[in-house]
């Protein structure tokens, strides 16, 4: 991302310099403004910029009414700030498997785990691909449960019609910098199209009230900085962009990779097969079951890759106070211990794709040869 951010600097340094002038560090009109486009790039009526994804996260099922004796089910394959938010709005996990080729929570593995206390349903857009959110929606309407969507890591996953986000009661996203769209520093934001949901987001990140020192009702400091707000006006600009970019490397991956031996890519769900803008490649994931042996073999290759993520939330010491022990989500387990993700950012270049391309598919050779 660092070749990213040079080819910005100077639009960068004038939002930066823009907030200095208006002196408008917390929340403020360069937020404000921000809100306004990252709603209409959504096609959401209303979006509230927070501090984090895990701040939206909580701000959109705290508005949306979820609380202490509720139920929320989410998926354990994800990062673990989902399964955080929804403890810190007083609510309880209760974790999902996910489909064994999408990785992705479903109707099919959330259904079972759905109860009288459930509230809420969570379903995550990993690794930016859309969720199958027809069914979840079905799901919700017959229970009568709040969809609020994570969609961390999918800001502009559309399936043609409607963007990830928009599909439940709220979205959230994270503006992480590694994000697909990242401040420069730590940021969030939940889209709506009900004003009492964003009027009570409002209020939740601002200590539970609009108007100074006037306190409705509970609530927190989780405003976005001034600077955030300045910058992710920039970037916004620029990620469809670099969403194609991200979309053109994970084709060439796809294609190079389709019939090598002992890999897999992560399977493209239904709309995602339909509609090739239902993925933003956030990350680019193969499953390898001698996993070790091939990172350290690109690593000596001079490939960096990561693991996303290694274990399921259900497995984790934070939160074995949800007494879903091993072997209870089979699908989420076995990925966690196959799972690789590829190089993937917007500015790799074409030689540095078939890097990679020759690298892992080398690798995966010699692996299949007992080499
Ligand atoms: C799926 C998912 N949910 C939630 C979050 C939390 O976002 P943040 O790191 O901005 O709090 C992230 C980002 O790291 C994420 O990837």
């Amino acid at each position: 991302m660092q070749g990213l951010h040079a080819s910005l600097a100077g639009s960068l340094k004038a939002a930066v310099n823009a907030v200095i002038d208006d002196g408008a560090f917390c929340g403020g009109p360069h937020v404000q403004r921000f809100e306004a486009e990252f709603a209409e790039f959504v096609g959401a009526r209303y979006a509230v910029g927070v501090q984090s994804g895990t701040a939206a996260l909580m701000a959109a099922l705290h508005a949306a009414g979820v609380g202490p004796g509720d139920q929320v089910i989410a998926p354990t394959n994800t990062f673990v700030a989902t399964v955080g938010a929804i403890q810190a709005v007083g609510a309880t996990p209760v974790l999902c498997d996910v489909d064994p080729h999408t990785l992705l929570m479903t109707h099919a593995t959330a259904v079972a785990h759905v109860r009288p206390q459930t509230k809420a349903i969570v379903p995550v857009h990993l690794y930016g691909q859309l969720a199958e959110l027809n069914g979840l929606r079905a799901l919700a309407r017959e229970h009568m449960l709040v969809l609020v969507e994570d969609a961390a890591q999918a800001h502009g996953a559309t399936d043609g019609a409607r963007s990830a986000g928009t599909f439940g009661s709220a979205g959230c996203f994270s503006f992480y910098p590694g994000k697909n769209l990242g401040a420069l520093g730590e940021a969030g934001a939940l889209v709506t199209d009900s004003s009492e949901l964003a009027e009570a987001a409002r209020k939740y990140r601002n200590h539970g009230g609009t108007v100074r020192y006037e306190h409705d009702t509970f609530g927190l400091n989780f405003r976005m900085a001034g600077f955030q707000g300045a910058a992710l006006s920039v970037k916004l600009k620029l990620l469809e962009s670099w969403n194609a970019r991200r979309r053109e490397v994970a084709a060439r991956y796809r294609n190079a990779f389709a019939e090598l031996p002992g890999l897999r890519c992560v399977a493209l769900g239904e709309t995602a097969r339909r509609e090739p803008r239902a993925h933003v490649y956030h990350q680019f994931v193969v499953r390898v079951s001698a996993r070790e042996e091939f990172r350290s073999r690109l690593s000596e290759r001079g490939i960096d890759t990561g693991i996303h993520y290694p274990t399921p939330v259900h497995l984790m010491p934070a939160y074995r106070h949800l007494k879903q022990p091993e072997g209870r989500l089979p699908n989420a387990e076995q990925a966690a211990k196959e799972v690789v993700s590829l190089p993937m950012f917007p500015t790799l270049s074409d030689a540095q794709v078939e890097r990679v391309v020759e690298a892992v598919s080398a690798v995966a050779k010699e692996l299949d040869g007992g080499e």
